[in-house]
């Protein structure tokens, strides 16, 4: 008898898990560490956490557009598990991303805007590099929401990965911009079971480029996202 005990406490336990502490129906995350990002010059990002946050069917069931954020900044722990989710390597070996690329040409830069920068993602490194200092959240959309959204994610074409593959322009603009939907689902889904907000936008500044400079024969505007919570 006390082994059968022994036993059903052990399964107790396997089927408790880690997730256990969250909360499907609202949408939270398990409790966290939650490190403060230091905004230098490089922002050092951590790996997933391979275990945390809801399941892929409570995130899609959560799953919805936010207009409304708070200004308080993600974790170091959020900010990592959202870029990874945007365009984090998965596979090392051959290092292709956790969303896919029509022709694994992978044309999309992940531009973060902070109030404190703008910060480019290097995925290689899983880091965030400064290219900016400054508030300029309100070029990275058109609503008044990305100016307190703690996090404005911009995914940017480089066309020069099409040269020599015979693809007419406009199709380059409409390969960029599929790319850019699915990078932008999985930020999506990863808020949606870690407790987070987002939002896929289509709109942005027509400044954009010139912030970044970056030159517009080249470099296209493919989708945006606001994060917070
Ligand atoms: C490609 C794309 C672009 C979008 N652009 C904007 C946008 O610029 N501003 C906005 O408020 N919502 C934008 N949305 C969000 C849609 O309005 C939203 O998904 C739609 O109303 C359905 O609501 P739901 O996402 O909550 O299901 C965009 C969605 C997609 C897929």
């Amino acid at each position: 008898m006390k082994e059968l005990l022994a036993l059903a406490v052990a399964a107790l336990f396997v089927s408790c898990g880690p997730r256990s502490a969250g909360n499907a129906a609202s949408g939270t995350a398990p409790e966290e560490v939650r490190t403060p990002v230091e905004m230098a010059e490089t922002i050092a990002l951590v790996k997933p956490e391979l275990k945390s946050g809801l399941t892929i069917n409570e995130a899609l069931q959560n799953r919805r557009s936010w207009r409304e954020y708070a200004p308080e900044a993600l974790s170091l722990e959020e900010l990592s598990g959202v870029l990874w989710a945007a365009a984090g390597i998965n596979r090392p070996e051959n290092d292709h991303l956790t969303a896919p690329s029509a022709l694994g040409l992978y044309p999309l830069r992940v531009y973060a805007f902070f109030a404190e920068g703008i910060y480019l993602y290097d995925a290689k490194a899983h880091r965030l590099v400064r290219v900016k200092e400054g508030d300029f959240r309100k070029v990275s959309g058109a609503q008044p929401f990305v100016e307190t959204a703690p996090l404005n994610l911009v995914y940017v074409g480089d066309r020069s990965v099409y040269e020599g593959r015979n693809i007419p322009e406009e199709h380059q603009y409409y390969l960029c911009g599929q790319d850019a939907a699915g990078y932008a689902e999985n930020v999506n889904l990863y808020t949606a079971g870690h407790g987070l907000r987002s939002i896929t936008r289509g709109s942005v500044s027509p400044e954009l480029l010139s912030v970044l400079e970056l030159d517009p024969a080249r470099y296209c505007f493919a989708l945006a996202q606001s994060v917070g919570r």
